[in-house]
């Protein structure tokens, strides 16, 4: 990857708060890793999800209200990814700039930091659409959507074993088999808001899983497991 352009990184909440609790394993390598490669020159925005915190405000909120609009449960999520945005803005807090991204209107001028962390902003979408904003307005190439999910499967892996990665898949392949209305707490490699933004801007979007060698891997241009979803 070319590292003169800002990296655009959607970090799944499943990788920092999965079911059960901070991942303090995870984030302590995920920051090791990230110092690293700023060390070298790399420059990244880091879009943080809501993880199971997410699903059990939503759930629980759901359960005990009944009648609830998606917008109010969509609001509780974004509060959960601001949450965990601001715990990795504080790890990262002598190389960050000072602020979360929490509103998608206002750009960042003059960035002088080569680290931004950025939540989630307004009701009916992911984070997913949320980077994918900020590939659009900081010039990014290419987005890097890690979480539970280490690829783009043919069916669900849970479900089935015998499911098939891809390796390369077209966004309308992508759009096809990922149909699916949004829902607060909707769970899918890439949601199908931020998959219609990325299709329309012709944006490649590599989704893999929690491996930071892997992700080492990915940058620098060699072999990784995932899957590239792109125009072709
Ligand atoms: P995410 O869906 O982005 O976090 O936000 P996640 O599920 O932890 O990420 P993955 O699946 O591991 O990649 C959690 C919830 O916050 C609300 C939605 O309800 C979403 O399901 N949200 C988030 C918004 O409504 N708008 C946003 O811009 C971001």
């Amino acid at each position: 990857m070319d590292k003169s352009l800002p990296v655009v990184i959607s970090l799944g909440g499943s990788l920092v708060i999965p079911n059960g609790g901070i991942d303090t394993q995870f984030l302590k390598d995920f920051n090791l890793f990230i110092r690293q490669k700023i060390a070298r020159g790399w420059r990244f925005f880091i879009v943080v999800g809501g993880g199971a915190t997410a699903r059990h405000y939503i759930d629980s909120t759901r359960e005990i209200v009944g009648q609830i609009s998606d917008w109010d449960l969509d609001f509780l999520g974004i509060h959960t990814t601001q949450l965990n945005a601001h715990m990795i803005r504080t790890i990262f807090r002598d190389v960050a700039h000072p602020r979360v991204i929490m509103n998608y209107q206002k750009k960042i001028v003059n960035l002088q930091e080569p680290l931004v962390i950025a939540a989630g902003w307004k009701p009916g979408c992911s984070t997913d659409y949320d980077a994918m904003l900020l590939v659009r307005d900081y010039g990014a190439k290419a987005l890097i959507n890690m979480s539970n999910i280490d690829s783009v499967y043919d069916k669900d892996p849970k479900k089935y074993p015998e499911a098939k990665p891809f390796k390369k898949m077209a966004w309308k392949d992508f759009e096809e088999m990922n149909k699916g209305k949004w829902s607060p707490g909707f769970s899918s490699p890439f949601d199908p808001v931020a998959t219609k933004l990325a299709k329309e801007s012709g944006c490649s979007v590599y989704v893999i899983g929690k491996d930071l060698v892997n992700l080492g891997n990915l940058l620098d241009g060699k072999d990784f497991k995932g899957t590239l979803i792109s125009s072709e």
